[in-house]
């Protein structure tokens, strides 16, 4: 069965084939109009998937070879993320699939980050621990099926993916800070400067950025009022990056202890972060560490399709499915409960 799958949730506009857990395709176009501002202006995030979502659109089914007429449904992101970006990708979908005469498969974002690893690895079974972890996200899961999953812990405030992008920012490093700051890090000594770990407990699974973020406005503030000279950019850089992966290595790992599994994976943008990758490599030898490769960490819409594919393997699912559906800002899934 081949799938069009499309994810605008955010300032990401991607399009995917994917037939039989295959992915044909994989294209992502990332906005570069917010770099100025230092963040995601939700405006311009949906005019410029207006602009771009056929296009890319196009793209995907070329690259796949596959003609509009081979599709058997069209899957797209629903929630969370920014109502008009999430709107202009639901709309399409369901235009195009009116045209077609194909059902369209709504799914949430963070479920396609949660099962992403399945397009990394073919060896990755039930149960496992996911963490999701990007802009919006810092949350470890229990995951049992793909239908059945819990959350262990969120943050309480700050994704992980914001305090690298906020206090890029601090720093002058422009947006998004996370790539930026890893780039720099990787000269630097992360041991250099002591930013706080918070809620480090060893056996809390929930994670603060907050703190992290008014630390290092303060030490900004008084250690360099000036400016922060040239030389100094990569210990500092290294150094808030290791106050932000460490809790999230330090977590992860309790959470598969605790949950007794073997398999690891890490999922969402901030799981292309190099650090962050070479220290779980390193220091879980004994279970298996899934990350995907790049183009499945960050949004993309192949995650999206390869998702909605199980979900129509499953008997009856046209009966269950709504298709006036809305999109959703916030939701991740009301029959999921929060431990
Ligand atoms: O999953 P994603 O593409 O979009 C959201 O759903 O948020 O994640 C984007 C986040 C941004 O905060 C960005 O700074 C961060 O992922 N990110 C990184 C790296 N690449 C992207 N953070 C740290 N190191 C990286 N290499
Ligand atoms: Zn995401």
């Amino acid at each position: 069965m081949k799938i069009l799958a499309i994810e605008s949730s955010c300032d990401e506009t991607a399009a995917s084939v994917v037939e039989n857990g295959k992915v044909c395709s994989n294209i992502i176009f990332s906005q570069t109009e917010h770099n100025k501002y230092g963040g995601v202006i939700p405006e311009i995030a949906s005019r410029a998937h207006l602009r771009s979502i056929s296009s890319v659109v196009t793209e995907a089914l070329a690259k796949a070879g596959c003609d509009l007429n081979e599709l058997q449904a069209i899957a797209v992101t629903v929630a969370p993320g920014l109502s008009g970006s999430l709107l202009v990708g639901a709309n399409f979908a369901k235009g195009l699939a009116l045209r077609l005469n194909i059902p369209v498969i709504p799914i949430n974002h963070i479920e396609g980050h949660l099962f992403s690893g399945f397009i990394a690895s073919s060896t990755l079974e039930f149960p496992f621990i996911s963490l999701v972890v990007s802009g919006g996200h810092t949350s470890l899961f229990y995951v049992n099926s793909f239908s059945e999953y819990s959350i262990l812990g969120s943050t309480r405030d700050d994704a992980a993916g914001e305090a690298f992008d906020k206090t890029a920012k601090m720093l002058g490093l422009g947006y998004p800070g996370g790539p930026l700051m890893d780039k720099i890090a990787v000269s630097g000594n992360p041991n250099y400067y002591q930013f706080p770990r918070a809620l480090n407990s060893n056996d809390s699974l929930v994670f603060s950025y907050s703190g992290l973020k008014t630390s290092v406005r303060v030490f900004l503030q008084k250690e360099f009022p000036n400016g922060v000279p040239e030389d100094k950019f990569p210990d500092i850089c290294a150094s808030i990056q290791e106050a932000i992966i460490e809790p999230l290595i330090k977590k992860s790992l309790y959470a598969v202890k605790k949950c007794s599994v073997n398999h690891l994976v890490v999922a969402g943008g901030v799981s292309a972060n190099s650090r962050l990758r070479k220290r779980l490599l390193n220091e879980a030898k004994k279970i298996h560490i899934i990350i995907p490769d790049l183009e499945y960490c960050i949004d993309n819409a192949a995650m999206i399709g390869f998702l909605a594919e199980k979900k129509m393997s499953v008997k009856d699912f046209y009966q269950n499915m709504e298709l006036n559906f809305t999109v959703n800002s916030s939701s991740l899934r009301a029959s999921k409960k929060e431990n």
